[in-house]
Order: structure tokens, then C-alpha cells, then sequence
């Protein structure tokens, strides 16, 4: 019966990928290359300035002839892709890979990156790296699922590609077998993903708008190629891929249960009214007079956008700061139940949480991060500040802000019902505005994992 409904969920996604591929095609448009020298021009000086020389020195010999500018690159590359995240297991070898990554298909392994010649990508020309981040085959020819964000990474022009590869045979190689994905059936179907690319799925670099400046088309760049903040920041497909027509409007992470907010100017949800110091800043420190970050989005900054230079995080902002609204989410409107609801809230409050977020809800910024006005709760998704409020969190430990403050968990203190209405509450008080949360939808995110 299961295998049946799987089956029958199956057909009915990839009917709906069918005809939104139909769709997208239509309007389709063909992708050129970005001239190389273009993109290295604008390449990380600063890094090739502090870097090469130690890296140099501990890589391979056979890799010195890429030079240690090159390798430089790929590093800086590397960091603005997070590649280390997703292929490092906890308490493991760097880039050895093992990460466990949950999707709604089953579970799967970032693989190892070191150059060991049986287990790693020792044995990989720079050619078989460009086929896996360009086109998403693996060295034997294997689809590979866009788990591994290369509907992303395929913006990366060859020379950037060839950078990244440079840098990861400078690794120490690792002797870790990669693990076997478990993809639940019909997931695991190669022809599925097939199917899948052949619909959905186009290589091609990033194209160069010639009506923007450098500095814009370096964070247009940067956001849709190595920096992949469409894996998250939009609505996802039947096979766990961003769907590109809904760019940066935001989408909820499947399983991890975690809102990922538009980044372009929607009217209350995007960042339209933030200005570019305060992307930057929050970016570069993981905290900001705007709100700060936690769950997944800390761990992007920690591993991966605070390590860019101020430069690239400032093009990042000018470009997310040019993208078009969406239609605002109409306002809610409340039932009778609301006033009981907010007033049971309020209490708790008060006596919660005021301490440190404030009778008026501007908190103490950058320490304890103000609530009243603050995108990420209120949201058409109320995951973040339910998540927050039942586990707690820290923003980033970043250079920009070393001793992060907590949030304290209230999972052990209150129910259902209580944390429903203090973040309710928290969702209308100080002219903020949101529908109310119910019970079971806390209910739903009690069991969801914590990473
Ligand atoms: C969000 C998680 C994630 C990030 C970020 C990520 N990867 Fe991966 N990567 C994966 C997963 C999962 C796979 C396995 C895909 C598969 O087997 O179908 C993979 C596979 C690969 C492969 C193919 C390995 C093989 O044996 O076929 C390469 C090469 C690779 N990644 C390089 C990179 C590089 C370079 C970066 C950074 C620019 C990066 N990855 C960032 C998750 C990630
Ligand atoms: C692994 C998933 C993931 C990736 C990749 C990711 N983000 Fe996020 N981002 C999130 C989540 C989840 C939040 C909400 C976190 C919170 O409110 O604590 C968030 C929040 C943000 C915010 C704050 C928005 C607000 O309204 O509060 C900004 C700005 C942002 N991300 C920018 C980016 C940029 C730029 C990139 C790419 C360079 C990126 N993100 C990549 C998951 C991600
Ligand atoms: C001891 C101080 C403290 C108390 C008490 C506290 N908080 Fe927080 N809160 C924080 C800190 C610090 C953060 C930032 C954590 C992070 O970024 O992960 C935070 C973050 C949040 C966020 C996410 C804001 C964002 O920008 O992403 C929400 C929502 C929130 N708190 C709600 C509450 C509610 C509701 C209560 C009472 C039930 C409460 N807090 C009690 C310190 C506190």
C-alpha cells in the first residue's frame, strides 16, 4: 500500500514537473559564457595576497604548476561555495565527506573531496571535476542528484571550476570510503532523475548583464553560482530542487523545518526596507539591528560568508537589494479567538522573555535581537519562531561577533498551546503582523531534527 501511494506521489510530481518544465521552457532563455578573464579579474587579491604561500607549501608538488594564485582562488571559491559543509561529517577529516544531509527522499552522503586516489577524487582529471560541477555527472558518468547544488555551481565559469580543483588536491587525502545513499524507492530510480534533468535542469555560466555594472554582476554571481542561496532562499520541486522562476522568494527547507525568507524586495517578507549595511553586516557577523540568524542560515555565515571580503559581501547586497518585489502576502485577518490568545501570550511574555527582547520588542542589538519588526517571524511560515522558541539557538560565532548571546530553549517548560500563543503574540505585537499559529503546527515542529 505504502509502495503504492510512494509510486502514485511519484507519478503525480512528475506529472507537475512535466508541466512546469513545459512552462519553463517556453520562456527559456539560452545561457552564454561570462569571459573567464572577466571573472578572475574580479578575483579575491586580498586572499592570493595572505593565502598562497602556506598553501603552496603544503600541496602536492604535481599541483605547483597551477600556481599559487590559482589555488588561492579556488580556496576563496570553495569558502563562498560552503563545499566543506555539506562534505565533512561531524568531528571528521576535512572534506573527507559523510555529512548525513536528510531529504524528503531519504537520507544522503556529501562525498569525499581529498585527493586519495581509491575514495576521493584522486583519480579525477580536471575535465571528469568540471563534468560534476557543470553538469552534474559523476567521474563514471552516474547522475548526480541536485542534493549536491550543481544547478548552481554549472554558473561557474571554467576557470573557477578548474580553481576549486586546484585547491582540493592541495588537501591532505583521506583514506574514508564515501556511504551509500538511502533513498527510499522511487527515488532511487535512476530514470527518475533523469527525467528530472531533462526537464529542469540547464548547464550553462553565469551570463554577464551588460546594462549592470562589475559590482552588480559580481553578486548576481556570487548569489546564483558559488553561494547557491537559491538551494534555500526558494520553493523547492518534486525532486528537491529550487525552482528557478520563483528565484529568492523564499521557501521552507524540507525536513530540517526551517524558513528561509525571500531576499528580494517583497513589501513585509523580503528586504526591500534593509539597507545594504545592514545585509552586509548581517552577512559578515551573523547578527544585526534587523534581526540575526540561527539554524542553518548561521551555519552559512560561520563556514561561509563571513570568511568574504567585505567587497563581495557589499556586491551581494547590491544585487539582492535590485531584486523585483512579489506581491506582499494579504494581510490576516484575525478571529475571535485572537484577543484570548494574545493576551495569554502577552502574559507569558512578560514574563519570559522581556528581559532580554523588551517591553517594546527592539530588543538590545546586536546582543538580543529585536522582535518588532522583524522579518523572520512573521513570515507566512511561522517555523523560525516557533523552532526558536521551543530549542533556543545562538547566532554565529563570527570574528565580527565572537561571544554570540543565547536564546534559551523553552521545549521542556511549555506546551503546545503556550508556545502557540507567545508566538502569536510575538507575530502581531508592535504593529508586527501574522496569522496565528496553532497547536498542532508546534506540535509538528517538537519532532522535527534539530540540524
Ligand atoms: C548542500 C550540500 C552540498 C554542498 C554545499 C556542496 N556539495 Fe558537493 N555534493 C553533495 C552531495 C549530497 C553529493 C552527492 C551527490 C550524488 O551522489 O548524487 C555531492 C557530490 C559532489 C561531487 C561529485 C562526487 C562524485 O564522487 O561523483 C563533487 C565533485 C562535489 N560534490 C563538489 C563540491 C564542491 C566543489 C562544492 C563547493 C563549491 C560542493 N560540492 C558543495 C552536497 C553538497
Ligand atoms: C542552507 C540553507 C541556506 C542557504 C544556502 C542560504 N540561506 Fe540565508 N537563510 C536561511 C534560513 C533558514 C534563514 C532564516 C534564519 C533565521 O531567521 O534565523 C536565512 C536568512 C537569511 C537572511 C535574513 C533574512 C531575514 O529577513 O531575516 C539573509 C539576508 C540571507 N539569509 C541571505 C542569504 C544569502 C545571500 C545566501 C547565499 C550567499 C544565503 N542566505 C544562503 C537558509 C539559507
Ligand atoms: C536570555 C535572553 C533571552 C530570553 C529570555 C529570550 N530570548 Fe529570544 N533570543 C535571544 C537571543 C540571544 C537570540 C538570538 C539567537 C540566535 O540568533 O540564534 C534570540 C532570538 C529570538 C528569536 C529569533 C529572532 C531572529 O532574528 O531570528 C525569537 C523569535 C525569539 N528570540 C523569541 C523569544 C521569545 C518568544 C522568548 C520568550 C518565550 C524569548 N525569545 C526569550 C535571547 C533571549
Amino acid at each position: 500500500m505504502r509502495r503504492a501511494a510512494a509510486i502514485a506521489g511519484a507519478l503525480l510530481a512528475l506529472m507537475l514537473a512535466v508541466i512546469g518544465g513545459l512552462l519553463v521552457r517556453g520562456i527559456a532563455e539560452p545561457v552564454e559564457a561570462v569571459p573567464a578573464a572577466a571573472v578572475a579579474a574580479n578575483g579575491p587579491t586580498a586572499v592570493a595576497a595572505n593565502g598562497p604561500t602556506a598553501v603552496a607549501a603544503n600541496g602536492p608538488t604535481a599541483v605547483a604548476a597551477d600556481g599559487p594564485a590559482v589555488v588561492a582562488r579556488g580556496r576563496y571559491l570553495a569558502l563562498a561555495g560552503n563545499c566543506r559543509a555539506c562534505h565533512t561529517e561531524r568531528g571528521g577529516l576535512a572534506y573527507a565527506g559523510g555529512r548525513a544531509i536528510e531529504t524528503p527522499f531519504g537520507r544522503m552522503y556529501g562525498s569525499n573531496l581529498t585527493p586519495d586516489p581509491t575514495h576521493g577524487l584522486g583519480a579525477w582529471s580536471a575535465d571528469d571535476f568540471w563534468r560534476a560541477l557543470h553538469h552534474g555527472k559523476s567521474r563514471d558518468g552516474r547522475l548526480l542528484y541536485p542534493a549536491f547544488p550543481y544547478p548552481s555551481f554549472t554558473r561557474m565559469p571554467r576557470a573557477d571550476a578548474d580553481a576549486l580543483f586546484a585547491y582540493l588536491r592541495t588537501l591532505e587525502p583521506a583514506a574514508t570510503p564515501n556511504r551509500a545513499h538511502e533513498l527510499r524507492f522511487p527515488y532511487n530510480q535512476p530514470g527518475l532523475l533523469a527525467l528530472w534533468r531533462g526537464l529542469h535542469f540547464r548547464a550553462g555560466t553565469y551570463r554577464w548583464q551588460a546594462d549592470r555594472d562589475a559590482e552588480w554582476n559580481r553578486g548576481a554571481y556570487l548569489v546564483q553560482g558559488p553561494g547557491h542561496c537559491n538551494a534555500c532562499h526558494t520553493r523547492r520541486d518534486a525532486m528537491g530542487a529550487p525552482v528557478l522562476e520563483a528565484d529568492l522568494a523564499g521557501g521552507l527547507i524540507p525536513v530540517q523545518g526551517w524558513y528561509a525568507p525571500p531576499l528580494n524586495g517583497t513589501p513585509g517578507a523580503g528586504l526591500g526596507d534593509w539597507s545594504t549595511a545592514e545585509i552586509v553586516q548581517l552577512l559578515k557577523t551573523g547578527v544585526s539591528a534587523r534581526g540575526s540568524v540561527a539554524g542553518p542560515m548561521a551555519e552559512v555565515v560561520a563556514q561561509s560568508l563571513q570568511h568574504l571580503e567585505a567587497r563581495d559581501l557589499q556586491a551581494v547586497a547590491t544585487y539582492l537589494k535590485s531584486l523585483p518585489p512579489a506581491p506582499a502576502a494579504p494581510a490576516p485577518v484575525h478571529g475571535e479567538e485572537a484577543a484570548r490568545v494574545f493576551a495569554a501570550g502577552a502574559v507569558l511574555y512578560e514574563r519570559h522573555c522581556k528581559e532580554c527582547h523588551g517591553a517594546d520588542g527592539r530588543g538590545m542589538p546586536p546582543a538580543y535581537p529585536p522582535l518588532a519588526g522583524n522579518r523572520s517571524l512573521t513570515q507566512t511560515s511561522p517555523a523560525n519562531p516557533i523552532r526558536i522558541v521551543l530549542n533556543g539557538g545562538f547566532a554565529p560565532g563570527t570574528a565580527g561577533n565572537p561571544r554570540p548571546y543565547g536564546m534559551p530553549p523553552y521545549r521542556p517548560l511549555f506546551s503546545d498551546a503556550e508556545v502557540a500563543a507567545v508566538v502569536s503574540y510575538i507575530r502581531n505585537a508592535w504593529g508586527n503582523q501574522a496569522a496565528l499559529v496553532g497547536t498542532t503546527e508546534v506540535d509538528r515542529f517538537r519532532s522535527a531534527p534539530l540540524e
